[in-house]
């Protein structure tokens, strides 16, 4: 947790001091109030030991409370991506491995940098630890409480909201396939709405979908012995006259690649690819924590891609909610299926004003862009200028792709409306499965996502996120709903 207070005090057992570099000096007298400290401080800075680097670290011990000189580069120019790691690194020194209170010092007050040492904390220090051997009696670096130097204000408290969404979206991705099913994000959804006055919450189950005629979101699920569900949570918070901007996330909680199965290497990290829907429902948590003056749909689309002898098969039609059909050509390309469903029903009966959807959609994306921006695809320049601001504002980063009238004729089919796959050999594989979804949406403005590179780092980690999901897209579409207000 992080408190804040207005000034230092140097009373806990840890503390952790930011300085810039070249004004090191001036800084550290400035800020250190604590004279034995001080004096300590002068006298590293004094022997050349510590000059305020990016990264640079020092560690004292003072009063015998342990305290870390971190360096936060040039002043004035701070790299906000580089300052959430510099903070990171810190807070999990192993210097504070029993210490649960810690005092951290800002090099600057500069509302950014403080945002960036906020995440730097609470996003930097999470860790998928559930599975672990317990640890002896010392908290998780994310339960423990920081105290942040600097006085309290909303945009810092908001910062704080945010990074607790990022973090139930991490842990619903982290989360065993077989436990974060399709009935524990419906109890999750549940769980946060429950008793909130400015919402209603629809759910289609197999049933509901069958009536309705959601056969591409049925397909996918044909082989799982686990609900399908479209849930849909109604958000009013400026009021009903205004139009409401609905988030749809795919949810897929396990993705065998279906009959088309994935090879191994491709299958260890699809738990994952319920990522866009865990981002909906981070964003969800965000959105009723900040009571957000916004309307907002959040539209989740969960099923299971399994194989056996229910699964869907190659070759196979389906006849999808707006009325077209879809020949299965790779049961593997099954996130756009559910969400073409979702985009269509909740376009006839919400009637949005705005798309942004999410997903873990094409490894294509990952090979056009890689694992930090995450592939914008817009059917509006306006939406798409306003999700790339967001993104850039919150380091939650997108690229945007081309969409272009064309790319139609690489989603048709000979014996049906659509195709699930594009060009031969996965060419241009980002575009054209947005383009597959974008079929799927008449009038309406609309943004996709896709965060199949962004959304989980497979490996020890990558700027300041560890290994396992990194809750992408959530501190962006708060952002971008913060904006709407
Ligand atoms: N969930 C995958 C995409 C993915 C790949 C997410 C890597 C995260 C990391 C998606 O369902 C998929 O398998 N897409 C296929 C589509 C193809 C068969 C047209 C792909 O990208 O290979
Ligand atoms: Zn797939
Ligand atoms: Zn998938």
């Amino acid at each position: 947790m992080i408190r804040f207070q207005s000034s230092p005090k140097f009373d806990k057992p840890a503390t952790i001091i930011l300085l810039d570099k070249g004004q090191t000096h001036k800084k550290a007298f400035n800020v250190i109030t604590n004279a034995v400290l001080r004096d300590a401080v002068k006298a590293v800075i004094d022997a050349g030991q510590f000059h305020g680097e990016e990264r640079e670290t020092f560690p004292l011990i003072v009063n015998n409370k342990v305290v870390l000189l971190v360096g936060a580069g040039e002043a004035g120019k701070t790299n906000m991506t580089a300052l959430r790691g510099i903070v990171r690194q810190a807070a999990l020194s192993s210097a504070f491995k029993k210490i649960n209170d810690i005092e951290v010092v800002p090099h600057s007050r500069d509302e950014q940098a403080v945002i960036a040492i906020i995440e730097g904390i609470l996003i930097g220090t999470y860790s998928w630890d559930k599975y672990r051997k317990a640890p002896e009696k010392t908290l998780r670096p994310i339960e423990k409480n920081y105290i942040l130097a600097v006085a309290a204000k909303k945009e810092y408290e908001d910062a704080v909201i945010t990074c607790q969404g990022v973090s139930l979206t991490r842990n619903l991705i982290n989360e065993n396939a077989d436990i974060s099913t399709s009935d524990f994000l419906e109890a999750t959804i549940l769980g946060l709405v429950r008793g909130k006055k400015n919402v209603a919450v629809e759910i289609l189950n197999k049933k509901e979908m069958k009536a309705k005629g959601l056969n591409l979101h049925l397909a996918v699920n044909q082989g799982s012995p686990k609900e399908p569900k479209l849930i849909i949570v109604k958000y009013t918070g400026a009021g009903k006259g205004k139009g409401y901007t609905a988030i749809v996330g795919k949810g897929i909680t396990f993705d065998t690649g279906g009959l088309n199965l994935k090879p191994t290497g491709h299958m260890e990290t699809m738990r994952s690819d319920m990522s866009g829907a865990a981002a909906v429902i981070g964003t969800l948590k965000n959105a009723l924590a900040l009571n957000l003056k916004t309307n907002i749909i959040f539209v989740t689309a969960i099923a299971e891609n399994c194989i056996g002898s229910l699964a869907f098969k190659p070759g196979d039609v389906f006849r999808g909610y707006n009325g077209k059909t879809v020949e299965i050509l790779n049961t593997d390309a099954e996130g756009r299926l559910v969400l073409a469903d979702a985009l269509a029903y909740v376009e006839k009966n919400y009637k949005p004003s705005r798309f942004i959807d999410l997903a873990t959609l094409t490894g294509a994306c990952v090979i056009a862009l890689g694992y930090d921006y995450s592939g914008l695809v817009s059917n509006d320049d306006e939406l798409a200028k306003d999700v790339l601001a967001a993104a850039s504002e919150t380091d939650d980063r997108a690229w945007r792709l081309p969409s272009y009238s064309e790319i139609k004729d690489y989603v048709k089919s000979e014996i049906a409306d659509l195709k699930n796959v594009g060009l031969p050999k996965g060419a241009g594989g980002a575009i054209t499965a947005a383009e597959f979804l974008r079929s799927f949406v008449n009038d309406t403005p609309w943004a996709h996502l896709d965060i199949a590179g962004t959304s989980f780092v497979d490996g020890k980690g990558r700027f300041y996120y560890g290994h396992g999901a990194t809750g992408s897209g959530v501190r962006l579409l708060t952002a971008f709903l913060k904006n709407k207000e």
